[in-house]
């Protein structure tokens, strides 16, 4: 009987196989029920019990190895059919690009998180407004030269109905829903008739702060911003308010910070002077109170606006406006880390 086995164990080492069809034949043939291999299990009974335990051993040892070779003729099979067009589900995936965020999108986050640590909350106002919030209510006479053709881009006239020049008609919007305290700040698109180059263009975003109380003081307005500066450009920014004008502040001023390549020594960026321009802000003028029914003998407050294409230009050092818009993958890419 040991013959026997040895020699089915060579043949079935020698065995090979053209087809998956012809793989399972010699499943059949070795293996079911009524193959031999089975067949030799019968057998088995009648071995004398002294060679029980070689033969045994051997019979177990065959079929393992003919379970072994027919298994692996027939994955060869499957292999190749594979190839020939299925799924293969192990296969690695398609690499995906992961996206990465605007950089407009990343600074204007920063600047929300920043004075959402100090207690302004975020509205919205629309893009399309009208007169009355974008100039009149803000105080601008009737001959500003904002309110100019040549600035301003109007979809009607008379009524004039027109995209906003600025965020500060949502400061009005706001103040006619809401009484005091206020304390938001409103970011969005703005739009003016420029032409576009390298520092201007015709589409920008900005950022407005708001805050109306009693006793509120042009030093609240001062440590606010100061706050800011620091939070936004490092810790060792400094800032200065320069007197400015606006129709809707009194008194106004221009923001600038210590320049953030140089620190104040003189460069490129900050053309030599140690100081960069960042927003415009003011006392919010009692005049723009009273459009609102807010009282001004009661209520003061402040007010700021600031661009998000400055501020993203002078953290990373982009020298030109167009790149925001275009879109250019190998611009855009390079924030990626930042979430
Ligand atoms: N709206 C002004 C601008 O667009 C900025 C500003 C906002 C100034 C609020 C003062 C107060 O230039």
């Amino acid at each position: 009987m040991l013959d026997k086995i040895n020699k089915l164990l060579e043949e079935i080492k020698g065995l090979s196989a053209s087809s998956a069809e012809e793989a399972e034949q010699l499943r059949i043939k070795y293996l079911s029920k009524k193959g031999i291999i089975p067949q030799l299990f019968q057998e088995f009974k009648d071995v004398p019990n002294d060679q029980k335990k070689s033969v045994g051993q051997a019979i177990n040892q065959l079929k393992a190895a003919a379970q072994e070779t027919i298994n692996n003729l027939k994955e060869q099979f499957e292999e190749s059919q594979l190839t020939s067009g299925a799924t293969d589900l192990t296969l690695p995936g398609t690499f995906m690009p992961v996206g990465s965020r605007h950089p407009l999108s990343i600074i204007r986050k920063q600047i929300v998180d920043i004075f959402g640590r100090i207690g302004f909350t975020v509205a919205e106002g629309p893009e399309i407004e009208d007169d009355w919030h974008v100039f009149e209510a803000l105080n601008f006479p009737p001959e500003h030269p904002a309110r100019d053709m040549q600035d301003t881009f109007f979809i009607t006239q008379d009524p004039d109905i027109l995209l906003r020049t600025h965020t500060s008609s949502v400061q009005i919007r706001v103040m006619e829903q809401q009484k005091p305290p206020v304390r938001a700040i409103f970011p969005g698109r703005v739009f003016r008739n420029e032409a576009i180059s390298a520092r201007a263009h015709c589409i920008f975003h900005q950022v407005e702060g708001l805050y109306i109380d009693e006793d509120v003081s042009f030093a609240d307005l001062r440590q606010t911003l100061l706050y800011f500066a620091k939070e936004m450009f490092g810790q060792e920014t400094r800032i200065r308010l320069r007197p400015s004008y606006f129709p809707f502040t009194e008194p106004s001023a221009e923001m600038d910070i210590s320049c953030t390549l140089c620190g104040g020594e003189g460069c490129n960026i900050c053309k030599h002077t140690g100081w960069v321009e960042i927003l415009g802000c003011g006392m919010v003028d009692p005049a723009v109170l009273s459009n609102c029914e807010i009282d001004p003998d009661k209520y003061t407050g402040f007010a700021f606006g600031m661009g998000i294409e400055r501020i993203a230009m002078l953290k990373y050092q982009i020298n030109d406006i167009r790149l925001f818009f275009e879109n250019d993958v190998r611009f855009l890419e390079q924030f990626r880390a930042e979430s």
